[in-house]
């Protein structure tokens, strides 16, 4: 088995945070059936969701000169796939968060983040602008399951088409123990 350099620890730590927050309120998205609670916890995690997605996107293009390169060969299907798969997450997770936000003011309600603080209001109250937003408020969050469910068919890809394990160049590990991994674990 072989794997490259690792990405940043604040990278990588996001990467799991959010993964596990995003499925989580997916879940939770699934079970709202008019739960005025889970409503309420749904919307507070998926304003969290929104600002740690932002502060992600600000710290992956200040190190973007530090990242590892792709274990895929620059200009293949494989490479393309890749960054496309990848592009289309950071879209989505910045888009679902904010249609849910614009479907809730347009629902007649305040998007509130655990009572602490709450959103600005960005349109104003509207039935049938509400249920629209809704509608691709879902229909986004069906793309997510649809896409996380192939990005980690793509790590196993690397797994078992390759023999290649990816899943270390993306886990928070502190330096020191990459630098104890034997030399010919390391790319
Ligand atoms: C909601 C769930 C997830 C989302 C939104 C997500 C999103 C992403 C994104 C956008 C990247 C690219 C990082 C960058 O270049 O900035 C990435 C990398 C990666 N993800 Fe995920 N991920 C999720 C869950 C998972 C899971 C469950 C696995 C387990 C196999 C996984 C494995 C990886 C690996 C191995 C990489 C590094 C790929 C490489 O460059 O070699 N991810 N993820
Ligand atoms: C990235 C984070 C989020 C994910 C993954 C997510 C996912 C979902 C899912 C799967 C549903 C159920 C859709 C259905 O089957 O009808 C849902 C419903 C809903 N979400 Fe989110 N959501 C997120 C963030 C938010 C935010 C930030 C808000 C508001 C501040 C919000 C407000 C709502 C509302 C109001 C509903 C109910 C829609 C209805 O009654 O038709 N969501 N969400």
């Amino acid at each position: 088995m072989k794997h490259t350099s690792r990405y940043p620890f604040s990278i990588s730590l996001l990467h799991w945070v959010l993964a596990v927050a995003l499925i989580g309120n997916l879940i939770i998205g699934w079970m709202l059936d008019d739960n005025e609670d889970l409503l309420t916890l749904h919307k507070s995690i998926g304003i969290v969701i929104l600002v740690l997605v932002l502060v992600r996107v600000v710290i992956r293009l200040r190190m973007r000169r530090r990242l590892p390169p792709s274990t895929n060969q620059a200009g293949t299907p494989a490479y393309h796939a890749e960054k496309t798969v990848h592009h289309i997450l950071y879209v989505l997770m910045l888009v679902i968060p904010l249609l849910g936000w614009l479907k809730t003011n347009a629902a007649g309600h305040v998007a509130s983040c655990f009572g602490l603080f709450s959103l600005p209001t960005l349109v104003s109250k509207s039935r049938e602008l509400s249920y629209w937003l809704g509608q691709l408020h879902a229909l986004t969050a069906y793309g997510l399951a649809a896409l996380v469910a192939l990005h980690v068919l793509g790590a196993l890809a690397h797994r078992v088409l390759k023999s290649e394990n990816i899943l270390p160049r993306i886990l928070p590990l502190p330096r020191r123990a990459e630098q104890k991994m034997p030399a010919s674990d390391r790319g």
